[in-house]
């Protein structure tokens, strides 16, 4: 990309930040988006996360790729266009590049395309045999798929982490309707999802002894104070992350400690005392669930994998 180019799009990316955390703050009950968690250091407190004790998810879906990539490869198929959402640079993608032998070609789907770059290339030089074509794109709106060289007999969606959690349910199956329209006839998903269980190994995961979800949750708001002129005092405000088991989900907020006026990029916001913006949830679900919202996106169910505790699942649909 240009210089120019490259500015104009970072104008841009900046100005929907900007109008989202103001059209969120207006709103009642005030929210943010997930997605803005994940400037640099947002990315690596998830990282740490994904370490901490609490957090069994990484942990559950890394155990069940190592164990059972080749039944997954198999699944997939030869001559496959295996399309990531999501940078890959996990370990569970390559265990799945290493049970594909006879892929076609491999595209990680990205918004920051520094990161992009950066895993792509390392998985194009371990994998010499799989033409490596990183797409810089939102994979929650369409997109196009690039071209390849290669001849492609099918597309699959290859979506780990449980991110799918991230999004209502209506959404998701939006989400997933764009997927199956991307794969086709013949297409397949591979999702890694967040299974319903004791409510209190869900509530440690979000609320772990050394508060890095806390300050995962925090750094939301250092990143607009940095990016947007913002004037958040942060010790005015709290991690909350509660499991709902009627709703399925955890929900994540951050909790005003007194009534305050913060400044965004020119806009003032009046918080009560007790007053929750939302910043994110996490649905739990059933695999019975879960089918109910991929089915009328168009996707069968093919094969379902768990580890021993029944934590975590993959799941494999292919649209019929
Ligand atoms: C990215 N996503 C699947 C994480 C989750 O578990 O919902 C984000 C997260 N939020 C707090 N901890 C982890």
């Amino acid at each position: 990309m240009r210089a120019n180019s490259r500015a104009v799009a970072l104008g841009n990316r900046v100005r929907t930040f900007r109008n989202d955390v103001w059209a969120g703050l207006s709103s009642l009950p005030k929210q943010l988006p997930c997605k803005y968690f994940y400037d640099k250091r947002g990315s690596e407190l998830f990282d740490r996360i994904c370490l901490l004790d609490e957090y069994y998810l990484t942990r559950a879906e890394l155990a069940i790729t190592e164990r059972h990539a080749a039944e997954m490869g198999e699944q997939i198929g030869d001559g496959v266009m295996l399309v990531e959402f999501g940078s890959g640079s996990s370990v569970k993608t390559r265990y799945l590049l290493d049970a594909l032998p006879k892929a076609a070609a491999y595209v990680p789907v990205d918004i920051s395309g520094e990161h992009l770059q950066q895993a792509a290339g390392e998985i194009a030089a371990d994998y010499p045999s799989v033409e490596v074509i990183p797409a810089c794109a939102d994979f929650t709106e369409p997109f196009p798929l690039p071209f390849a060289t290669r001849s492609i007999s099918h597309v699959a969606v290859y979506f780990p982490g449980s991110t799918i959690g991230n999004f209502l349910p209506l959404r998701a199956t939006r989400l997933l309707a764009n997927v199956a329209g991307l794969c086709g006839r013949g297409g397949g998903l591979l999702i890694g999802i967040d299974l319903k269980k004791d409510p209190a190994k869900i509530h440690a995961a979000y609320n772990d002894a050394s508060g890095v979800t806390a300050e995962f949750n925090l750094n939301l708001l250092r990143r607009i104070n940095r990016e947007l002129d913002g004037d958040f005092r942060l010790s005015n405000f709290q991690h909350r992350a509660i499991y709902s088991a009627e709703c399925g989900r955890v929900e994540i907020d951050l909790v005003s400690t007194e009534a305050q006026i913060v400044r965004v990029a020119g806009r003032t916001f009046q918080f009560g005392a007790g007053e929750a913006i939302n910043t994110e949830y996490s649905h739990k679900y059933t695999i019975e669930e879960f089918s109910a919202l991929a089915t009328p996106a168009g996707f069968v169910l093919h094969h379902e994998w768990t580890d021993a505790e029944r934590n975590f699942a993959v799941l494999h649909y292919v649209v019929e």
